[in-house]
C-alpha cells in the first residue's frame, strides 16, 4: 500500500536527506524507523504526506503516485493519512477539543457529527477529561494523546508518529506505543520514528534503520533470507 521506489531527496541546501530508498509497507503493518538525528526519519515521513516531493524516484499510496498528485487533491489524500508531528503543531491558543474538530470544520462536515466525532476520538486516546484544556494545561502525554486524536479525526488507512514518546518518562512512552498498537491492531497502518532504544527492542516489530538517509536495515527483508 506504501511503496517507495529509488527515492531520493535533496534539499536546496545541497543536503541529501534521503538517498535511493526502496520499500514497501503493506496494510495494518506497525513499522519502526531509527536511526541518529539527521538521517533522514521526518524527511520520510514528510514525503509521505506530499508535504514535499522527492528530487527522484516514485512514492505510491495505495495506488495514488504522489508525485503526479494534483495540489487541489491534497487535502482530500491527506485525510487518508493521519500524521503526527515531532513538534506536535498543536494551537496553543485553542482547546483540547478546538484544536481536534478543526480539521473536521474545514473539510464542512455538520456540526453535530464533528462533536461526537470529537468525543469518540477523545475516550479512544483516553482523554476525554481534558477536552475544555488548553494544551499548556495538559502533562506531556497528555498532548501527545491529543495530538494522536487530531491524526485520527478521519479515520486515517495510515497513521504516522514522529518521535512520540520523543519528550516522555519511559511509563508514559510505553501507554503511547500501547495506545498506537491498540490503534493498529484496529487496522490502521502505522508508522512510528523513534529514537526508543528499548521500545524497538521490545516490540519486534519490523524496523527499517536509516543511516546519512540511506536504508541500511529492514528486520522484514532479513526474516525473509
Ligand atoms: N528543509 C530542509 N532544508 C535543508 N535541509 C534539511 C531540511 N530538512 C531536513 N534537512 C536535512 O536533512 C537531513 C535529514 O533531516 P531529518 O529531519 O529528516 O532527520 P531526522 O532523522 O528526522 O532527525 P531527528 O532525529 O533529529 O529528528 C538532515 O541533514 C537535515 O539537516
Ligand atoms: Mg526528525
Amino acid at each position: 500500500m506504501i511503496r517507495l521506489e529509488n527515492v531520493t531527496k535533496t534539499f536546496g541546501t545541497g543536503a541529501v536527506a534521503l538517498s535511493d530508498i526502496n520499500l514497501s509497507i503493506e496494510k495494518g503493518e506497525f513499522v519502526f524507523i531509527i536511526g541518529p538525528s539527521g538521517s533522514g526519519k521526518t524527511t520520510f515521513l514528510r514525503l509521505l504526506i506530499r508535504d514535499m516531493v522527492p528530487s527522484q524516484g516514485s512514492i505510491v499510496i495505495n495506488d495514488i503516485d504522489l508525485i503526479k498528485l494534483p495540489k487541489g487533491k491534497i487535502p482530500q489524500f491527506r485525510r487518508k493519512i493521519g500524521v503526527v508531528f515531532q513538534d506536535l503543531k498543536m494551537l496553543m491558543d485553542r482547546t483540547v477539543f478546538e484544536n481536534i474538530i478543526l480539521p473536521l470544520e474545514m473539510a464542512d462536515v455538520d456540526r453535530k457529527t464533528a462533536e461526537k466525532k470529537v468525543d469518540e476520538i477523545l475516550q479512544q486516546v483516553g482523554i476525554f477529561e481534558q477536552k475544555n484544556k488548553f494544551p499548556i494545561q495538559l502533562s506531556g502525554g497528555e498532548l501527545q494523546r491529543a495530538a494522536i486524536a487530531r491524526a485520527l479525526i478521519f479515520g486515517p488507512e495510515i497513521l504516522l508518529a514522529d518521535e512520540p514518546t520523543g519528550n516522555l518518562d519511559p511509563t508514559t512512552s510505553w501507554e503511547i506505543v500501547k495506545l498506537l498498537q491498540d490503534i493498529n491492531k484496529l487496522g490502521t497502518t502505522v508508522v512510528m520514528a523513534t529514537h526508543n532504544a528499548d521500545i524497538v527492542n521490545s516490540l519486534l516489530k519490523r524496523t527499517l534503520a536509516l543511516e546519512k538517509g540511506k536504508l541500511i536495515k529492514d528486520t522484514k527483508e532479513e526474516k525473509k533470507d
